[in-house]
């Protein structure tokens, strides 16, 4: 059976909450890896829209266990929230949500010390989405994170809370000036989250094996993108976590050789959220038209979106890296009333051509596209059922990418609807 990741091949918001909610429909298992709530997941079925953030895009097309993996950060009160927002719409997570003991816990200080630190950094923040996720995860890293498991014993959590912020005030009062933060009062404001939680701790590592054992198949959901990896990513304007294939194993205790299918997500062009550099970027009609037409604005912050054309240099980059051995495209239709489109197939970096992706990221901020112009469709690609049927030029441009790639595309995605896509 397989066992599939689902990664976002650019700077996130591919739709991978799209096609995992369209795959869950065969999966015995969906689960989220990596990242928190800095993700958001948009999925669009009959007259329902909801962005889930923390929860996997499993819940809703079948009836997949939904498996939140020990390699994300979870913000209690953000899940509770999403748990009823989930409720609400008549699913009962009762059985279908296992949250992981090893997972780490975002508690409020995280969510601070990312708002000071980003103000401090100035003209050099990294424009995060504000939800924890890098604080979160230098706890972990440095050893003095909470665990789930830890949310089970209250007298020792209470404790290491208020040890963390004997250290963090200090921090707040003494770098940033801010002020300093009530242990009482925040584990006060916990406690109810906590109650909420607790039935669905479980120890999901065992839950992975025992489903690969049974040969189950297992849906791997990915947040962000491959170009955020803390890795791979345009270091330092990169999230925290690793979205990439080996955070997939990594973030669910599932073992490299179990996974069967890398599949990439890319949208028909490209956007970034935050700061950072971005080669094909548009900061003309084209971008705005690309922002209207895709409505591309955050589903998490609400912030516009930096858009721009398609770059098959930072997708190759993207395929390698996880393996990618199928792809899907999201957002073809956005590209229906365009002129002409342009895709970029090379970087001129201080005089040369090349077609890899620079480790250095000021290299990346001075790379200049090279464009292949492709004559627009100038008609709707909604409503087919298959790659045949499409226009003949918009064929000419999904082949352009596939046989750059060397990947097929298995999805075409043409609305946000499950029924807006074809599969090959
Ligand atoms: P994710 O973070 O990768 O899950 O993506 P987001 O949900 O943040 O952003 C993708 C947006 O595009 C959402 O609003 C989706 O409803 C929408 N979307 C997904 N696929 C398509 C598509 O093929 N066409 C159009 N027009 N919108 C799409
Ligand atoms: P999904 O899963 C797009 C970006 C932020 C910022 C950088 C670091 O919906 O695709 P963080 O809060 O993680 O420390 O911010 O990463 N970012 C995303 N951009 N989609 C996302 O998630 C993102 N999650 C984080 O905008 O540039
Ligand atoms: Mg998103």
């Amino acid at each position: 059976m397989p066992v599939r990741i689902v990664i976002g091949a650019q700077w996130g918001d591919e739709g991978k909450g799209k096609v995992v909610d369209l795959l869950s429909k065969d999966a015995h298992y969906v689960v989220r890896y990596q990242g928190g709530a800095n993700a958001g997941h948009t999925l669009k079925f009959d007259d329902t829209t909801i962005v889930l953030h923390l929860i996997p895009s499993g819940m809703f097309n079948g009836n997949s266990k939904c498996v939140i993996g020990n390699g994300v950060v979870i913000d209690p009160i953000s899940l509770v929230n999403e748990i009823e927002e989930v409720e609400s719409l008549g699913v009962n997570l009762e059985n279908r949500l296992f949250i992981s003991s090893a997972a780490h816990v975002i508690l409020p200080y995280h969510k601070v010390l990312d708002k000071v630190k980003e103000k401090s950094r100035g003209s050099d923040a990294i424009g995060t989405t504000g939800r924890g996720i890098g604080p979160a995860y230098v706890s972990k890293v440095s050893r003095v994170g909470i665990r789930i498991c830890d949310l089970l014993d209250k007298s020792s959590l209470n404790e290491k809370i208020k040890k963390n912020l004997n250290d963090i005030n200090q921090a707040l009062v003494n770098v940033y000036g801010e002020e300093p933060i009530d242990a009482d009062e925040m584990i006060a404001e916990l406690e109810p989250a906590i109650e909420t939680v607790k039935p669905y701790i479980s120890n999901t590592t065992k839950i992975m094996h025992d489903a690969l054992q049974k040969g189950e198949s297992i849906l791997l959901e990915g947040a962000q993108g491959s170009l955020l990896d803390v890795d791979h990513g345009t270091y330092p304007f990169v999230t925290s976590s690793s979205p990439t294939a080996g955070g997939a194993c990594t973030g669910s205790g599932i073992p490299p050789m179990a996974i069967t299918h890398a599949m990439g997500i890319t949208k028909a062009y490209c956007t970034r959220v935050g700061n950072g550099p971005f080669p094909t970027e548009l900061n003309d009609d084209a971008g705005e038209k690309l922002r209207k037409n895709g409505q591309e604005f955050g589903a998490t912050t609400g912030r516009p979106r930096r858009c721009g054309w398609l770059d098959l240099v930072a997708l190759n980059y993207a395929i390698r890296l996880s393996g990618m051995n199928e792809l899907t495209l999201t957002k073809l239709d956005v590209l229906d009333d365009f002129d002409e489109i342009k895709i970029c197939t090379s970087y001129e970096l201080d005089g040369e051509t090349t077609d890899a992706f620079p480790i250095e990221t000021d290299k990346v901020a001075r790379v200049k596209p090279v464009y292949k112009p492709f004559e627009g469709w100038k008609t709707t690609t909604k409503n087919f059922s298959s790659f045949e049927e499409l226009p003949g030029k918009t064929q000419e441009y999904i082949s352009f990418i596939e046989e750059y790639t060397g990947v097929r595309f298995n999805i075409i995605s043409t609305g946000p609807k499950r029924n807006e896509t074809i599969i090959r």
